[in-house]
């Protein structure tokens, strides 16, 4: 049998059930690659030859880790790693800079839950500007989040179930074409690495899953936005990506057999992907900060990779018009 390209450096570890690799003989990835930098602080120097690497590597759908950066606890923070301060409601504990959502508690303690994921926040934004230069006067920070909640186990819906491969879209907040770059660190006090699949590139998911997505109604994007099931109008291109989202989480096939590899990133990982064109699932893992940042795709080095150019060019018509 030969050896899974796809595969290589790390090998095919296959922690979950679901995890099998396909074999392929193209020479091009047929996973997401991982690049790892070895910086230790939040707002480190990079050469901009470097940063201009790093983007480039990050726009042509790799996942950037960064073993040795850890979020750096207050002495009573640690009280925080603890699921009993999640509202056992929302799927994550989050906070916006003045609301913390998901949580449970005396206010006192929210407050200063609220302070930590504020650092967070402030930390992975540094991170990005320091690393990813090129893209700090577009950037736009959506809420933080903590997640104190194993990342399997949990009883969700499928389209809700994230162990399972997908790329990121959102039901209720259209995108129109803006990225989703997330900022991940596993806090995780107990040794616990956070595992992840990984996937195809976005253009092979792509043109595999397109043909099974259904068609806009015309008049749909005016009436979910009417009935405020989205905040603005739903474009085709959200249509497109929120389709290949569900698609590729209810296909089990898709997610037996479409090549993939496990990553794991261990206690005091932070690792940076965008999530709208990067296939993830997380198989395994307790205790995460998140921050995700927006930037248009004029921000990028390559529009052309970005998850818009690749529909449009696919389906040969512009996915933004109204
Ligand atoms: C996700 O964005 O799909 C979740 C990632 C994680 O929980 O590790
Ligand atoms: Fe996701």
């Amino acid at each position: 049998m030969r050896a899974c390209r796809g595969c290589v450096p790390d090998g095919c570890v296959g922690a979950s059930p679901l995890s099998v690799c396909a074999v392929v003989d193209t020479p091009a990835p047929t996973v997401t690659p991982i690049v790892t930098i070895d910086v230790e602080d939040w707002r480190p120097q990079i050469r901009p030859a470097d940063t201009e690497r790093h983007a480039r590597e990050l726009e042509a759908g790799a996942v950037l880790v960064l073993p040795r950066l850890a979020f750096r606890f207050e002495p009573d923070e640690a009280r925080f790693l603890n699921v009993r301060w999640s509202d056992g409601k929302a799927k994550n504990i989050s906070f916006d800079g003045a609301s913390i959502r998901g949580a449970t508690g005396p206010a006192q303690d929210l407050a200063a839950l609220a302070r930590m994921i504020g650092r967070f926040a402030a930390d992975a934004t540094a991170l990005v500007t320091a690393l990813l230069p090129r893209y700090a006067p577009w950037l736009a920070r959506a809420r933080t989040s903590y997640r104190p909640h194993g990342a399997a186990g949990r009883a969700l819906s499928w389209r809700k179930d994230d162990t399972r491969l997908h790329v990121d879209a959102f039901p209720s907040r259209p995108m129109c074409g803006q990225r989703i770059l997330r900022v991940f660190c596993n806090v995780n006090p107990f040794g616990q690495d956070r595992v992840w699949r990984v996937g195809e590139p976005f253009e092979a998911m792509a043109r595999r899953l397109l043909p099974k997505l259904r068609p806009m109604i015309p008049g749909e994007a005016a009436c979910l936005s009417a009935l405020h099931v989205t905040r603005g109008r739903r474009s085709e291109y959200d249509h497109m990506m929120l389709g290949l989202h569900d698609c590729a989480k209810s296909d089990l096939d898709y997610q037996r057999n479409s090549p993939q590899r496990e990553v794991r990133f261990a206690p005091g990982t932070t690792w940076i992907c965008y999530s709208d064109q990067v296939m993830h699932a997380a198989a395994a893992g307790q205790y995460m900060l998140e921050q995700t940042v927006q930037l248009p795709p004029d921000a990028l080095y390559e529009p052309r990779s970005s998850p818009l150019a690749i529909l449009e060019r696919i389906s040969g018509r512009p996915l933004l018009a109204a």
